[in-house]
């Protein structure tokens, strides 16, 4: 029998106890970009008991998002998601994973989803009021905050239109308030049991059964009523198994409707977040952008069929995405022992892809530090690996919200930029924080400038 060579990964297992944490924790993208040209395109380190596995070569990263994606699943770091997603698309797994996925994809079509349009167009407009009068009183805005607001209010009212009056202000504190927390246990390594009656633990199980009983009885009032309103949530209540031709229940669809606040809202925030800092660094690309808003969007009302023309507004977001990513890493578990290109993956082993990394490898980009939407112009776009470039991620578990995603950020960046021009306050330093998504460590203060 032929055995194929077993190749040995190259290990780099740091401080004997805790590893590479302090660099992780601190600074993992230099740590990352140290790891690669050391030891190339596929390597292992630990942090702190953990031993992660990267991969850093667009075959082996298909492999496993694709070719044997079975074999992989959401590793540990999402077992704080699942204690407030349950089974949702994010954290489900398996054939129930595969069912709700077919189910819900045709709902994120590009044609379902122009719908929206209207709803991100009048939130943004919302927005551009109350920055009216902070650009007048001269008070900066607190970006951050600000772009959560917006998205938040976004994917609430695409989820529920008419019944946003009931979905109040507390319930989207909730939503932030869970989020915290879970986020507060993903990013922190010694975690405090939940049973615990410590202030954040009863504040989140406070939040979170007050969130399950708004959702549930939108969820009942609605499966009552004889005619819906057309939103997401009309959606998700009338779609059925094709095997099964059965719906949700309504615990299934709270999950979901959870898992599409979480996953589509701070995403995107800071998404637009990084679009705003970039841009305030690099002025002739933001002239440039105002020169198309300008040519383009010649009255004052935004109309959807401009989105299309708006080309060099795509590419600037394109090239944010790139150069700083939102969701700056894939984490994976292996089911079962499996082979990389003669690399022994052991069961149980962790596995991850950082996009980030892989966004500034200088084997595929030319000139990676460099901020340059021109890489995304449509004349070269298709020539990009989409094992490379993966900002939603790839193969089956792609972002299910991507297209949606790209026209909320469209629409929200052509609006704002049409009118103001965002300038960052220089004196807080920008520095990371990562955890589930990429964001600023400090608050980030910007100048809102009526042009
Ligand atoms: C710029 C904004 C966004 C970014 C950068 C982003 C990024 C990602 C990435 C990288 C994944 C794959 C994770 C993995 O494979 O482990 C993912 C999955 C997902 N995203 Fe997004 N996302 C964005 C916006 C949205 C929006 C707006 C929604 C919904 C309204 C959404 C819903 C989801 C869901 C449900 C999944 C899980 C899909 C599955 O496993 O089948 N995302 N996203």
């Amino acid at each position: 029998m032929n055995h194929i060579p077993i190749k040995e990964i190259p290990f780099d297992p740091g401080h004997p106890i805790t590893g590479h944490l302090k660099e992780f924790q601190a600074d993992k993208f230099t740590m990352q970009m140290n790891m690669l040209k050391k030891m190339g395109s596929i390597y292992k380190f630990n942090v702190g008991r953990h031993e992660i596995i990267y991969l850093a070569e667009p075959t082996y990263i298909r492999h496993m998002l694709q070719t044997n994606y079975k074999n992989y699943v959401k590793n540990f770091f999402y077992d704080e998601l699942k204690v407030i997603l349950g089974k949702g698309l994010v954290t489900s797994e398996g054939e129930y994973w595969r069912k709700h996925r077919k189910m819900i994809q045709p709902a994120f079509h590009h044609k379902q989803i122009r719908q929206f349009q209207e709803i991100m167009v009048d939130s943004t407009k919302k927005l551009i009021l109350q920055w009216e009068k902070q650009a007048l009183e001269k008070t900066p805005v607190n970006i951050e905050y600000d772009m959560r607001d917006l998205t938040l209010e976004i994917v609430v009212k695409c989820l529920f239109s008419q019944d946003t009056n009931i979905f109040s202000k507390d319930a989207s504190d909730a939503v932030n308030i869970v989020l915290e927390w879970s986020k507060k246990r993903m990013e922190s390594f010694v975690k405090m049991p939940k049973w615990i009656p410590a202030k954040s633990n009863r504040e989140f199980h406070e939040a979170f059964s007050f969130l399950q009983s708004v959702i549930k009885n939108i969820i009942q009032n609605r499966r009552k009523m004889n005619s819906r309103p057309d939103d997401l949530l009309t959606s998700l209540i009338e779609l059925t198994d094709e095997e099964s031709n059965v719906g949700m229940d309504d615990q299934q669809l709270f999950d979901e409707i959870l898992t599409l606040f979480i996953a589509g809202h701070e995403t995107t925030a800071h998404t637009m977040v990084w679009t705003w800092y970039l841009l305030s660094l690099h002025p002739q690309v933001r002239e440039k952008l105002q020169n198309e808003l300008d040519s383009v969007f010649t009255g004052n009302e935004f109309s959807s069929d401009m989105i299309p023309q708006l080309q060099y507004c795509k590419m600037v977001i394109q090239e944010s995405m790139r150069y700083i990513p939102s969701v700056w890493g894939i984490g994976r578990e292996a089911l079962e022992d499996d082979t990389i290109d003669g690399f022994a993956i052991s069961k149980g082993a962790t596995v991850g892809v950082s996009i980030f990394q892989m966004h500034h490898h200088p084997d595929y980009w030319e000139n990676p530090e460099g901020f340059d939407p021109e890489r995304f112009h449509p004349d070269v776009v298709n020539n990009l690996n989409k094992w490379v470039y993966m900002p939603f991620g790839a193969g089956p578990r792609m972002c299910i919200g991507n297209a949606f995603a790209m026209m909320e950020s469209q629409i929200i960046l052509s609006i704002i930029s049409k009118q103001f021009q965002l300038n960052l306050r220089r004196e807080i330093p920008v520095e990371f924080e990562s955890g589930i998504t990429l964001r600023p460590k400090n608050e980030m203060l910007m100048d809102v400038i009526k042009r």
